[in-house]
């Protein structure tokens, strides 16, 4: 089964068994439409990419691992756009879930999601808990306070920002933990992998400031512009449209240089390129406020 299917498979699995039995009916459609059709899956796919390239000797408890982040992801999407954060009214091309269903469910569609996280990486760890009790630890590190999600969030209700402590928390977490839990999923150590999650999350907020100045909501699929809106500091702002772009290809090229060896070395080389060339705006760009 190819990494994609392996992902969507995982991710179907749990949602069914969080729709199953005698359940709310709106919030079981609710899990369903936050989750799936999915973006870019990116860091899902980061995460099976270094467990393969790691020997991926525990294939399942490698899917669980990539479909918790992913679940996790899509919680902080449906939280971070209820009008208490972000306000946003579309998401992947579609109303956000608090537009669709409402404010309550959107709550609850965000906290189910993560405890369902957790729940899918228990589950796997039955087939090797010293793994799994380790995968959990991770998850909970890179989601919650200190180090995870909930702390980056955390920092836009401060009046003083400690910027690199912001994005390393907000978009890094869980670009680290894609690298470092598909590491421990297949029985590597995982502290060898930290930089390069580290790195690619870097370059991905590079890239995700270049969209967010220079595309429209409709080719984006959620409002644009909103870090000026926002005024969060952001690197179109500090580096210019091709400063930006220059400072993203110089991460990701850092991060191929970061790569531990591995048998599959090269093939995480060419994985990493492709992202840059997926995650590079299209030349010529035009910034939308010229
Ligand atoms: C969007 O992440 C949120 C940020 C951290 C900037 P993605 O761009 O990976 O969102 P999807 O999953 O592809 O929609
Ligand atoms: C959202 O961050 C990602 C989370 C950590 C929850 P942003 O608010 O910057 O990203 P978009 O623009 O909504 O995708
Ligand atoms: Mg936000
Ligand atoms: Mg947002």
């Amino acid at each position: 089964m190819g990494l994609k299917s392996r992902i969507e498979t995982t991710l179907e699995a749990a949602i069914a068994a969080g729709q199953s039995g005698s359940v709310p009916p709106k919030l079981a459609s609710a899990l369903g439409y936050a989750v799936t059709p999915g973006g870019a899956r990116i860091r899902p796919t980061i995460c099976l990419n270094v467990a393969v390239a790691c020997g991926d000797d525990r294939p399942a408890l490698s899917n669980a691992a990539a479909a918790a982040i992913e679940l996790i992801h899509c919680a902080s999407l449906v939280h971070d756009d209820m009008p208490c954060f972000d306000d946003a009214d579309m998401r992947r091309g579609k109303p956000t879930v608090h537009v669709a269903y409402s404010e309550p469910l959107a709550l609850l569609t965000g906290d189910s999601l993560i405890v369902m996280a957790f729940d899918v990486v228990a589950k796997a760890a039955e087939s090797d808990p010293v793994r799994g009790l380790k995968l959990v630890r991770e998850l909970a590190w890179f989601t919650g306070m200190p180090g995870g999600i909930c702390a980056g969030q955390g920092w836009e209700s401060e009046a003083h920002v400690d910027l690199s402590a912001y994005h390393r928390a907000k978009t890094g977490a869980l670009f680290t933990a894609a690298t470092r839990m598909g590491a421990i999923a297949a029985g590597e150590e995982p502290d060898a992998w930290t930089e390069l999650g580290a790195r690619i999350g870097e370059a991905f907020q590079v890239a995700d400031d270049l969209r967010d100045a220079l595309y429209d909501a409709e080719t984006l699929g959620k409002p644009a512009g909103q870090d000026e809106i926002h005024a969060r500091p952001n690197a179109v702002q500090a580096y210019g449209v091709q400063g930006a772009i220059k400072r993203l290809n110089d991460i990701l090229g850092g991060a191929i240089a970061s790569i531990p060896s591995c048998p599959g070395e090269a093939s995480l080389c060419e994985m990493v390129r492709k992202q840059a060339e997926r995650l590079t705006p299209v030349a010529p760009v035009v910034a939308r406020s010229a």
